[in-house]
């Protein structure tokens, strides 16, 4: 494999959270040199003209659909999307058609990300047989074929003791449980957000204390095991108190929260229906400033983008029959920097570690940081360039974004992964 030197830009120190003017090779899949000045004549050189040089992105929380669910997305069209939106590790969920809740088939989605993904992905288990919450996987099993943790989302783990021995399982491996923190009874039939606006549009409302009940369940269970829960999508003020106590209690938790979450609230769900439908619901701003705080000061962990394609047909209904869910790897970086880095509340460099090291510590990945002998796993960031999301330049099949036809701030111009470019873009085209 040849060398490739990039030179003239900034360079992401995630770890120290600060930009640095320096130059990086990659040789071999690896990176082998960061210096202020690198010569090697035999290098291809990649001139970065003052764009930012990051650890590329590691999202835990992508949904693939294959197998079963290929009119909404495929392994190969999920990667091309990671690759267009600075990721080059994804973390793909269970909730495929079957589920992934046996050895072969979380072997199949491994070989066949081997074959079409341009990305690494890293399968999750399902905590459960096919989902339903009654029966145990084999997790050692699971985890032998490549499953990196364990997951039943998309639905909550209703029974206490089916978690309570997820948990346990999932200690004496070493991995974390995802959990999708949703009492399905409290949750109901609703569509939205339960408050004012779900009254307004006649839906039934998908409450808070559905999320927060749970989580205080499993943040107990968590506890009481020794297992490492980590939580998915929070969506609720009272979830990030309950995950900021838990931590202080020495509870080993880690938590995430999805750019959408942090940006938006119920208000938009009026004019944009069932493309505002989503899974935790967006809620009130008073949720969604508690969401921030919790990001801020580090009650939660990472961003993640529960990357959720679905076909037209599957979202362009009326809100009651509307699937829920966004398309959320392309427009992840530039959402996350409307939340936070526009507003003043974070610096870019602030920013990076939630997409970077931070998720690569949750599953222990040598990737996540520019450091010499580390994977070649890298984005070039452009976080000025201004960019229209059209159903056209979206690599994914599923166009279901509430950010379709807005303008956004930021995003990707080129992907490499172990050493190679899988992705580049127009810098200046705000179609690309
Ligand atoms: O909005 C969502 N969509 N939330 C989930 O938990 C599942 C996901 C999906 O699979 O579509």
């Amino acid at each position: 494999m040849g060398k490739t030197i990039f030179r003239n830009g900034w360079l992401a120190d995630v770890e120290q959270r600060r930009l640095v003017r320096g130059e990086l090779l990659v040789e071999d899949k690896r990176i082998t040199a960061i210096a202020p000045r690198i010569t090697c004549e035999t290098a291809e050189e990649i001139d970065l003209a003052d764009a930012v040089l990051a650890p590329g992105f590691i999202d835990l929380h992508t949904h693939l659909r294959e197998p079963g669910y290929e009119h909404k997305e495929t392994i190969a069209s999920g990667a091309q999307a990671a690759a267009a939106g600075g990721f080059t590790t994804i973390a793909c969920m269970p909730n495929t058609r079957p589920a992934l809740d046996t050895a072969a088939r979380v072997a199949w989605v491994k070989e066949q990300a081997a074959a079409t993904s341009i990305v690494k992905v890293l399968p999750i288990g399902a905590i459960s047989v096919e989902q339903t919450g009654r029966e145990l996987t084999d997790f050692a099993a699971l985890q032998a074929s490549g499953a990196v943790a364990f997951s039943d989302d998309g639905r909550g783990v209703m029974s206490s003791k089916m978690m309570l021995l997820a948990l346990q399982a999932a200690q004496a491996l070493a991995v974390p449980i995802m959990a999708h923190e949703e009492d399905a009874e409290l949750a109901g039939r609703g569509s939205i957000n339960a408050g004012r606006i779900s009254q307004q549009l006649g839906d039934e409302g998908i409450p808070a204390a559905s999320e927060f009940i749970m989580l205080a369940r499993d943040l107990y269970l968590a506890e009481l095991t020794g297992g490492h829960l980590h939580v998915c999508h929070v969506s609720s003020a009272e979830s990030v108190h309950l995950i900021r106590a838990a931590k202080a209690r020495g509870i080993q938790v880690t938590a995430e929260v999805t750019p959408h979450h942090l940006h938006l609230t119920e208000a938009v769900v009026p004019a944009l229906l069932g493309q505002a439908k989503v899974n935790p619901p967006l809620r009130s701003e008073a949720d969604r400033e508690a969401l921030i705080t919790g990001m801020l000061d580090g009650t939660i962990d990472i961003i993640a983008t529960d990357h959720a394609p679905h076909a037209a047909h599957e979202k362009d209904v009326p809100l009651s029959q509307a699937a829920f869910g966004f398309s959320g790897l392309e427009v992840a970086f530039a959402v996350a920097q409307a939340a936070l880095v526009q507003p003043g509340l974070l610096t870019l460099a602030e920013l990076l570690p939630a997409l970077t090291c931070r998720p690569a510590a949750i599953l222990g990945l040598p990737q996540g940081r520019l450091a010499v002998g580390t994977p070649a796993d890298l984005v070039v960031l452009a976080p000025q360039k201004r960019w229209y999301v059209n159903p056209d330049n979206l690599r994914s099949q599923g166009k279901n974004t509430p950010y379709l036809n807005q303008e956004l701030i930021g995003q990707a111009v080129l992907t490499m992964v172990d050493g190679s470019i899988v992705f580049r873009r127009d810098r200046d085209a705000s179609d690309a």
